[in-house]
């Protein structure tokens, strides 16, 4: 352990030594973290926009006025889970040190946890092991550069109207079963800067749901086509629509995450250009 090293909430007036040294973990293969930004902008909106009134937690590791470590907690209530933004530290000793701590913050009723860490992290397999996490299916992150003009627009998409609402609800959770946006709240348009449906209103065959992250960059969330309607370049149109949408908002670069093992979503990526970034790992605890 670190001689002199104390552990403390982290508070506002830390945050530009916590936005510096978390950038610089960041660009590391070896201690970057999913679901948070890289650059020292994004990453300061990510953290000053973490849930208000209280309902997260940030915990530094401290030598003397050098943060040698950094955890951050976002939680919800539906599902009753925590995203560790972290640990960042040098080895698995002072993130467990971290992680202890910020666990006595989280409220009773969090009994899921994940974190997501670059395949290629130095220590994250044996500190997930030592708390209990277990190893889950990875995805890949992929990229539209800047410089990747989107390709043209094919087949018509048009914005979700308030038909498409029990016909996607319906579609989102057949596709994505328990995932942390369920239909319902996907369809209330409060967590997507796009939302766009393909097939005649009422009758949706597809939806791709996308958001202008705090960097700058564009994130495609979920994208399905119900399972009848795949292989007529549904699925293709409505990822076309969602780049021209998201490049005509000013997103640069566009990004998102896919399961490793998702042959014909990867290869459609893939065939628009987008490249692959990482691996991300994401280890869970409490997942039913
Ligand atoms: C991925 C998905 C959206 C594709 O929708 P789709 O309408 O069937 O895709 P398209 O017809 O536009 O296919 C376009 C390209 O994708 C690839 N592709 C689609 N299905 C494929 C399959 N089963 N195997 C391999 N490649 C496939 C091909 O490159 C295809 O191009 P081609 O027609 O020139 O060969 C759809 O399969 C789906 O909803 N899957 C479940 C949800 C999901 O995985 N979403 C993506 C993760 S966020």
């Amino acid at each position: 352990m670190v001689t002199g090293m104390h552990v403390r909430s982290v508070t506002d007036d830390d945050l530009d030594i916590v936005v510096a040294t978390v950038a610089r973990w960041q660009l590391d293969p070896g201690h970057h973290i999913g679901y948070l930004s890289c650059t020292p902008d994004g990453i300061r909106e990510d953290l000053t926009g973490l849930e208000p009134n209280g309902v997260s937690e940030a915990v530094g590791a401290w030598q003397g006025s050098s943060l040698i470590g950094f955890l951050a907690a976002e939680w919800d209530t539906t599902p009753p889970r925590v995203w560790w933004h972290g640990p960042f530290a040098r080895d698995a000793d002072i993130a467990s040190v971290l992680y202890t701590e910020a666990h006595e913050h989280l409220p009773t009723h969090v009994t899921q946890e994940e974190i997501a860490a670059d395949d290629r992290h130095d220590w994250m397999p044996g500190f997930a092991d030592r708390h209990g996490f277990i190893r889950s299916e990875a995805a890949a992150v992929l990229t539209l550069g800047p410089d990747r003009a989107p390709p043209p627009a094919e087949s018509p998409v048009r914005p979700l109207t308030a038909d498409d609402t029990e016909g996607v609800t319906a579609l989102h959770d057949l596709v994505f079963p328990g995932t942390h946006t369920p239909g319902s709240l996907l369809v209330s348009g409060k967590h997507h800067d796009v939302l766009l449906a393909a097939g005649p209103p009422g009758a949706p065959t597809g939806y791709i749901a996308a958001e202008r992250q705090a960097d700058g960059e564009g994130y495609i969330d979920f994208v399905g086509v119900a399972p009848e309607s795949r292989g007529r370049g549904i699925g293709r149109s409505l990822i076309v629509a969602a780049v021209h949408a998201l490049r005509e908002s000013g997103c640069t670069s566009i990004n998102l995450t896919v399961l490793e093992t998702n042959r014909a979503a990867r290869s459609l990526y893939s065939a628009l250009g987008f490249t692959e970034e990482r691996i991300l790992r994401p280890w869970r605890k409490g997942f039913v």
